[in-house]
């Protein structure tokens, strides 16, 4: 009796357009925390579940032309699965995602040394904010629900030394979902002392709702008229190189699989595409157009909006059938791909780059929209 007064309930609100969140206990750390899972479900019918544990994107769900709703990411079905998530499937990523050489960086003439956990190439690096990034700690969860919207905010401090970085930084991530069919993903943080940070979002993307399907049917825009060549392990040059005339140009739609097999000296390093392109025609920290994403087969399509200068298109390239995740499928090689709003990869050593330094007083802000339809 109760349950279908519930339904009945969520369907009303649900019907006058009221986004709904809801919270549960998703399971327990090996160190018996509990960890909270959040269903956010808006008026089209739209859901996301997110989870304490790393700021995570457990799953989001979206219609195809013909109205049928599938998961569209990668991950797992249970807690237990996420704590073992070495691909970084929905996380929230730092302090610095993406790269840093050597696992070094200098600043205000103190040189840092941070874990190389990383070793494309055969060049070790720093990645994800090293050995215990903050895709693998505790945040705390709170709901809210407005009439177009609802979501969560998580927070968390990641205190100084954490990791080998510098300064108490206190953040809040929140995921937004809306009746206009937008997942709004926004990492805020304050710090008490100077330090380097690059948050980032990092869930791994199908549209076919077919998680055993190659995502190389996949068409792709990037607007960005450059790119970030790197060396053999993956750190850029330092330097933007035009996309024209390369198998980078994504300014006009291309599937994804059309070149990725070319003889071209960025691809072969990333063992295909594994890049950052920067935006083109941004004023800096505005929201710009940076990626749209389609599924032919579908007509699923996923836009991504960011008012930050980068976005790394990772084309799922280190997937190899030895990840089993939802529903018990292995992923296979490129059977999902990453669209990366960031900062530069290596900023904190990269003098061209936009400055990845927060000083108190300052406020980090990193806001990325991704819009779903279907065509
Ligand atoms: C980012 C990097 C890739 C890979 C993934 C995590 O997307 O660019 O090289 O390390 O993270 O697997």
């Amino acid at each position: 009796m109760k349950t279908s007064i519930l339904k009945i309930l969520i369907a009303a609100t649900l019907m006058f357009g009221v986004t709904q969140a809801e919270e549960s206990i998703f399971g327990k750390l090996p160190d018996g925390q509990e960890v909270k899972i959040f269903v956010l479900t808006n008026a089209s019918g739209m859901t996301v579940k997110v989870t304490e544990y790393g700021a995570i994107l457990v799953s989001i769900e979206a219609a195809d032309r013909n109205g049928k709703f599938a998961d569209l990411s990668h991950g797992y079905d249970t807690l237990e699965g996420w704590l073992t998530n070495t691909s970084y499937f929905g996380s929230t990523v730092g302090r610095f995602g993406n790269r840093i050489a050597d696992g070094k960086f200098s600043l205000d003439g103190k040189t840092y040394e941070l874990a190389t956990n990383n070793d494309p190439g055969g060049i070790h690096c720093h990645l994800h904010g090293g050995l215990k990034g903050y895709d693998k700690v505790l945040w705390k969860g709170e709901t809210f629900e407005k009439k177009n919207s609802s979501g969560v905010i998580f927070t968390y401090t990641s205190k100084d030394g954490d990791e080998g970085y510098p300064g108490n930084l206190s953040m809040e991530v929140t995921y937004t979902l809306n009746n206009n069919n937008e997942l709004i993903w926004e990492a805020k943080a304050t710090t008490d002392a100077p330090t380097v940070l690059n948050l980032v979002h990092h869930s791994y993307w199908n549209l076919s709702g077919d998680a055993e399907t190659s995502i190389n049917d996949h068409e792709l825009t990037l607007f960005a008229d450059h790119y970030l060549p790197t060396n053999k392990g993956l750190i850029p040059t330092g330097d933007k190189a035009p996309v024209a005339g390369t198998p980078m140009d994504f300014t006009k739609p291309h599937l994804i699989g059309e070149r990725v097999g070319d003889q071209f000296e960025a691809l072969k390093f990333g063992g295909g595409y594994d890049h950052a392109w920067v935006l083109s025609g941004q004023k800096e920290g505005e929201l710009t157009r940076a990626a749209k994403l389609r599924d032919p087969k579908t007509g699923r399509t996923m836009e991504i909006l960011t008012n930050q200068p980068a976005i790394q298109f990772y084309g799922g390239n280190f997937l190899d059938g030895t990840v089993t995740g939802k529903g018990e499928i292995t992923y296979e090689h490129r059977t999902a791909l990453c669209l990366e709003t960031e900062g530069w990869p290596d900023a904190p050593n990269n003098p061209k780059a936009p400055s990845a330094i927060l000083r108190p007083g300052e406020t980090y802000s990193h806001k990325m929209v991704h819009r779903f339809s279907a065509e």
